[in-house]
């Protein structure tokens, strides 16, 4: 006969290597408080249910007990031949109380099981996550308000295309953060559903109370289907398609942050703790951590894929196949975490160089559009309008200049409607203060922005 716990039927052991193939303990180990949170729970609800004597509850109660806190000490030691989470500390239950221990498993199966702990751990990392969004969000937040006045060249297509507020750039990520913050803190409640009592499959003979068991573990309700309880990895796939929109957000910021630290760009020199040297070129100060991110984010869309894959061909109910929905989980839960944290320090501590931002708005043609609106306001039709300033930025672009530069009989020459008070209007920081449109970069609209996303960040 098999040692395993489910060896009654079996008239030999696994060679070694074959039970580690299809151990999970070297991974699921990360979910032994939610299990033991669970089994609490599911023998106080045996137990309430006059399923279990109470006698028998109470020790495997007292007997899970210790095990939490010799978890919480980190010391359990987990065996391969007990292949996963659950079958070893249902073994140590054993061990520790004697046979009793065996009624634990009373009208559950580690189908149920598992989803629950998912359940459980998912909910704990999502509350992670939302707070360090909301960390990351406040950093952004402090950087801005600090640069409401601060100019830089806005890009469309890499190329300069106008001036705008530097607070008004770093804003967009706090509203991309905002939407990544709503769709992690919506999705809490697919998360919060209980699917313990489902069974292997098909519920169980035992009269059991789930919504008893859902309420110890804090859950908002029942699945309603016990097929799909054990079956339903949606929740573990929401959660990873919210991290890899995030990642992506961050990943395009990160590439920002590489960029502007560049000796082309020098808008922003990263904190040394941020950085790090080259082991050849002692010059160099790189920006690894951004760099990193940016990387980092292909595996969180991997692990996404990965799970959307294991899924696709599944035959309900339980397959072996949805172990492989962990280590893609967790995985993703430490890269998004560390990423987010990483992520806020770099942020509150990276140098901003006015300056080297300011004039670069003045050494280039990114005041062109001011000018086309200037013919239009006077009347000229737009697209008239945008031809004449065309050549003038060609007639400078021929004669080595910029726009300032052209004489107001220049102006003149190319249309009547020009005025001295075209220099006013060709300065980069009246550009952008006239910006004032709704979400514009007008400074009064990046205050006001800034005061909108100040109440959605809780202190
Ligand atoms: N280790 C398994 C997993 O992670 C637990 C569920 C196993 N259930 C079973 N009937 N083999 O999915």
């Amino acid at each position: 006969m098999s040692s395993k716990l489910w060896g009654g039927r079996f008239t030999k052991s696994a060679e070694e290597w074959v039970d580690e193939f299809g151990a999970s303990i070297s991974f699921d180990q990360e979910l032994v408080l939610e299990d033991l949170q669970g089994s609490l729970a599911h023998v106080t609800m045996l137990k309430q249910c006059s399923i279990l004597p109470e006698e028998d509850a109470d020790q495997i109660i007292s007997g899970l007990k210790s095990l939490q806190e010799k978890a919480e000490k980190g010391e359990l030691t987990f065996k391969v031949e007990m292949e996963d989470i659950h079958l070893n500390l249902e073994s140590m239950l054993i061990n520790e109380i004697g046979p009793v221990g065996g009624k634990l498993h009373t009208g559950r199966s580690r189908n149920d099981q598992v989803a629950t702990d998912l359940h459980l751990y998912m909910r704990n990392q999502t509350k992670v996550i939302v707070e360090l969004i909301n960390d990351l969000q406040e950093a952004i937040l402090e950087q801005a308000k600090k640069n409401v006045e601060t100019l830089i060249p806005g890009y469309t297509h890499l190329q300069r295309a106008q001036p705008i507020s530097f607070a008004h750039h770093l804003m967009a990520y706090f509203w991309m953060l905002e939407r990544d913050k709503q769709r992690f803190t919506e999705s809490y409640k697919r998360i919060n559903i209980s699917p313990l009592g489902a069974g292997a499959l098909a519920g169980t003979t035992f009269p059991i109370d789930r919504a008893l068991s859902a309420e110890l573990l804090g859950f908002d309700g029942i699945y309603e289907n016990s097929l799909d309880a054990v079956s339903d990895r949606d929740f573990a796939i929401e959660f990873m398609s919210n991290s890899a929109t995030m990642m992506m957000h961050l990943s395009r910021f990160s590439e920002e942050i590489i960029l502007w630290s560049s000796q082309e760009f020098q808008f922003v020199e990263l904190d040394d703790a941020f950085s790090t040297g080259s082991s050849i070129m002692p010059q160099k100060k790189n920006p690894d951590m951004a760099e990193l991110i940016r990387g980092k984010t292909g595996r969180v869309y991997g692990n996404l894929t990965g799970l959307l894959t294991v899924l696709k061909g599944l035959p309900l109910a339980y397959n072996k196949d949805m172990q492989e929905d962990k280590e893609g989980v967790f995985d993703t839960v430490k890269t998004t975490v560390g990423s987010l944290k990483i992520f806020a320090g770099m942020i509150s501590t990276m140098k901003v160089k006015t300056d080297v931002m300011e004039k670069a708005t003045k050494n280039d043609f990114s005041n062109a559009t001011e000018l086309a609106d200037y013919l239009a306001s006077k009347g000229m039709p737009f697209r008239k309008a945008h031809e004449v300033v065309g050549k003038l930025v060609l007639f400078c672009v021929q004669n080595g200049c910029y726009l300032v530069d052209l004489s107001i009989e220049q102006f003149k020459e190319a249309s009547e409607l020009f005025e001295n008070d075209i220099y006013d209007a060709l300065n980069p920081y009246e550009a952008v203060k006239r910006r004032n449109s709704a979400g514009g970069t007008g400074f009064a609209q990046v205050q006001l922005a800034i005061e909108k996303a100040e109440k959605l960040v809780s202190k």
